[in-house]
């Protein structure tokens, strides 16, 4: 879990550091990006019918959410969903003179069409995995590690979200273990990039639609979203 509120945040911590950025909710089954940027309303057309993506926080933002209704997708078959990517892919990034230094791509947990239609028609410059300390043990971040090692997207690392709670003392309780993320690293043989702390600021900042390392100074959440985009971006 987290996987949308690192992508978000790290979009934003990217802009705060003056690149031009973009993020791709590629999640078709469960887009997260409307609410957690907070917009409303839907997309209009470029002169060549592709989609412009909606800016907010400093992002250009592009996902299903802004075009079907809620669970409207849902019952879409595999192929369906994979067409509607292409057109979110598709979609105005930039121009020649103009073009996003980053494209961060938030997606769906697992191996499914979804992940194999972006490396197909995308070259995936890096991927993160992205994990809580209990489920990086769980065969889902590795299959999902072996799946884009095989296509030749190159793993920069492991992120672990909600690695500890800092209690009143200030001192870090790792509600969900400790470690495990690390370990993983080194068994893919690739760098831990970041812990983000469980916050409660973090949780009411996706809620209400305003990542938090755009509107809040600093903190360990903010300071570690801002280190992994220096480190990835
Ligand atoms: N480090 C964290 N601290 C506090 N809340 C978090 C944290 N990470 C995630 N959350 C909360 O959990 C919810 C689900 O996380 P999300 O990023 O959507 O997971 P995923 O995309 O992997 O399904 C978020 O909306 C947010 O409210
Ligand atoms: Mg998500």
């Amino acid at each position: 879990m987290g996987k949308s509120t690192v992508s978000v945040n790290l979009a934003a911590a990217l802009a705060r550091l003056g690149r031009r950025v973009g993020l791709l909710d590629a999640d078709i089954y469960g887009p997260s990006a409307p609410t957690m940027f907070g917009i409303e309303g839907e997309p209009t057309f470029d002169a060549d019918k592709r989609l412009n993506p909606m800016e907010a926080w400093g992002v250009k933002v592009m996902s299903i959410g802004f075009i079907v209704e809620p669970g409207t997708a849902n019952i879409w078959r595999g192929p369906m969903a994979s067409s509607a990517l292409r057109s979110l892919m598709n979609a105005n990034w930039g121009t020649e003179g103009e073009p996003l230094d980053v494209l961060v791509i938030d997606l769906p947990p697992g191996t499914g069409d979804i992940q194999l239609t972006l490396v197909q028609k995308l070259k995936i410059d890096g991927v993160v995995i992205v994990s809580t300390p209990q489920e990086i043990a769980l065969v889902d971040a590795r299959r999902a590690a072996t799946m884009f090692d095989k296509t030749g997207a190159p793993i920069l690392g492991v992120v672990e979200n909600m690695a500890w709670f800092a209690d009143s003392s200030g001192a870090k309780v790792p509600i969900f273990g400790s470690g495990g993320a690390r370990a993983e690293a080194g068994r893919l043989g690739v760098p831990l990039l970041a812990e983000i702390p469980i916050e409660l600021a973090l949780r009411e900042a996706c809620d209400a639609g305003r990542p938090l390392v755009a509107t809040v100074e600093d903190g360990p959440a903010v300071r570690a979203f801002l280190d992994l985009a220096k480190a990835v971006g």
